[in-house]
């Protein structure tokens, strides 16, 4: 029987493993962080294909069915190069079907219900914002909304280190907030286009509410600006994926079904642990492993 795989360049993919298992908590599952290189977002798509292939080769190696790039700039990256070039020889090989989803169809498909005025923001690490993903896939359903994006390349390194709650933080969020709000004052929605980013969700819905009270004369927030929603993406993936399982028997039906989730890291295993009790509350044990240069 298989598993499901869920891979991100770090914790970020944590937030998403956390909602996909409220929904489908039956399954058993491999959680793989490549914490030691991340991260990814600043890095050239020959890396990031690179390595996402090596954890997707990986998790198949560990007799995942199924390995969801829960990671936005792996899957603007390197989802479909995988998808169309590596995985009908991985299929051949195994003599089983296995197949990888990414994060960012879900999150477009649920924009367009959310925006009341069609001002839409998209934050990202660097790499997503100039695969330019978002805006090609949003315009593709609803050609009428005005998208901006950003990117916040000091967001996943302060997350990684965990140095995401503590008061030097409240800069970068600031900083980057205001930024995209200055492409576009009007933005009602904004996409958190990382897993990561979650992380951060309280603190930047809370810049956001409370903006225009700010002591940063030199920086005034336009006091007719629509109020803000952040959108983060771990239910939404669940319900997609739990979506995906109800209309596909033939990979529903490989996956074993124990409640389990083993969790791996590129990096220290007890760091990670401490990590991720941090990040998802929930005490767990960890295994270093290698993916290879
Ligand atoms: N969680 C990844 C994402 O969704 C972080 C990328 C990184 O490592 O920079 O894009």
């Amino acid at each position: 029987m298989a598993k499901i795989g869920v891979f991100d360049s770090g914790y970020g993919g944590l937030t998403i493993l956390r909602e996909i298992r409220k929904v489908l908590p039956e399954y058993d599952y491999i959680y793989l962080g490549d914490n030691a290189r991340a991260p990814y977002g600043t890095h050239s798509f020959d890396v990031i294909y690179r390595y996402t292939l090596q954890a997707v080769q990986y998790l198949f190696d560990q007799d995942c069915a199924l390995v969801i790039l829960a990671c936005n700039t792996a899957s603007a990256k390197a989802l479909r190069t995988i998808q169309q070039n590596d995985l009908p020889p991985f299929r051949e090989g195994r003599g089983r079907l296995v197949n990888v989803l990414g994060v960012i169809r879900p999150t477009v498909e649920a924009v367009p219900a959310i925006t009341k005025n069609g001002h839409v923001g998209i934050l990202a690490t660097p790499a997503t914002v100039s695969s330019e993903s978002y805006v090609l896939e949003l315009e593709k359903i609803a050609p009428e909304l005005t998208i901006v994006q950003h990117a916040c390349p000091m967001w996943v390194p302060l997350i990684e280190a965990g140095e995401h709650n503590e008061p030097g933080a409240k800069y970068f969020i600031g900083k980057y907030l205001r930024e995209i709000l200055a492409k576009d004052p009007q933005i009602d929605t904004l996409v958190l286009g990382c897993t990561h980013y979650p992380l951060m969700k309280e603190r930047i819905d809370n810049w956001l509410e409370f903006r225009h009270e700010l002591d940063e004369s030199e920086f005034p927030q336009p006091t007719d600006s629509p109020k803000v929603t952040t959108i983060a993406q771990g239910e939404l993936e669940a319900d997609s994926l739990a979506d995906y399982l109800a209309r596909h028997p033939e990979y529903r039906e490989q996956l074993s079904q124990n409640g389990t989730c083993t969790y791996l890291t590129t990096e220290n295993a007890d760091r990670f642990a401490q990590s991720a009790l941090n990040f998802i509350g929930e005490k767990i044990e960890a295994e270093t492993i290698s993916l290879g240069a």
